[in-house]
């Protein structure tokens, strides 16, 4: 195998990005990097900073004059994520933090802080798996393999209400789909298929077939390299 074989997954929120990017690591013995996790823990920084996610200035300048320790490490429960020294794990999931995300995703100064990050995480193993919304366009247009996974905003949807449902919590599917829809639009710019991407649409497919699709897709890579 060549020296650093990356894959990078992009797609839109809810496709299912997170547990094949695990699921692939795992297989291959390598490393996944959760890159959503990495904005999510600059959201809580600017949070805890008390500065406004509209204030463009005052975002740059916390990021040049105090920047953020961020590290994933794994645990024996998985991936744990480090904000200076502290655990953010589980805050980073808080429903007001994944709203604040999307809103300081847009920000050029968190987007310039976290690609040197991402890039270096990509490096930390002989296999990674990267995934998010421009790891195959910006982060790492030279990966290995580049796969696109999309669903419909309807499947996407039902999947995210039968899971939010089967953990007890009351939701309801138009609520759900409403979401998904305002999220696409902020993310819209970034959500798109690299040149040369393997694109695989899961809305009509189970997690194993989408898996073994893009499994196919990295072992025949792999025989070329
Ligand atoms: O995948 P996620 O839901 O954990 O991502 C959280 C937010 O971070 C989401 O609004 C999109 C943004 N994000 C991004 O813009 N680029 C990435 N590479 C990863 C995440």
């Amino acid at each position: 195998m060549q020296k650093n074989f990356t894959v990078a997954i992009d797609g839109p929120s809810g496709a299912g990005k997170s547990t094949i990017a695990r699921r692939l690591a795992a297989h291959f013995g390598g490393v996944y990097v959760d890159t959503g996790a990495l904005y999510r823990a600059a959201a809580v920084y600017i949070k805890n900073s008390g500065v406004s996610p509209e204030n463009e200035g005052e975002i740059s300048r916390i990021f040049s004059e105090s920047p953020p320790e961020i590290d994933l490490r794994q645990g024996p429960d998985g991936q744990n994520v480090f904000l200076n020294g502290s655990d953010v794990t589980r805050e980073i999931r808080l429903p007001e933090i994944s709203t604040l995300t999307s809103k300081i995703a847009q920000s050029p100064a968190v987007r310039a802080f976290l690609l040197d990050a991402q890039r270096q995480s990509a490096t930390s193993a002989p296999f990674a798996v990267l995934d998010g919304r421009d790891i195959g366009t910006v982060v790492l247009p030279g990966a290995t393999v580049k796969i696109f996974l999309t669903a419909s905003a309807e499947a996407r949807a039902e999947r995210r209400t039968a899971e939010l449902l089967a953990q007890g919590v009351s939701v309801r599917y138009e609520d759900i789909l409403s979401d998904n829809i305002a999220r696409d639009t902020r993310d819209a710019v970034r959500t798109t298929a690299a040149p040369g991407a393997y694109i695989v649409d899961t809305s009509a497919l189970s997690f194993d077939e989408s898996f073994d699709k893009i499994l196919s897709e990295v072992l025949r890579v792999r025989e070329k390299a």
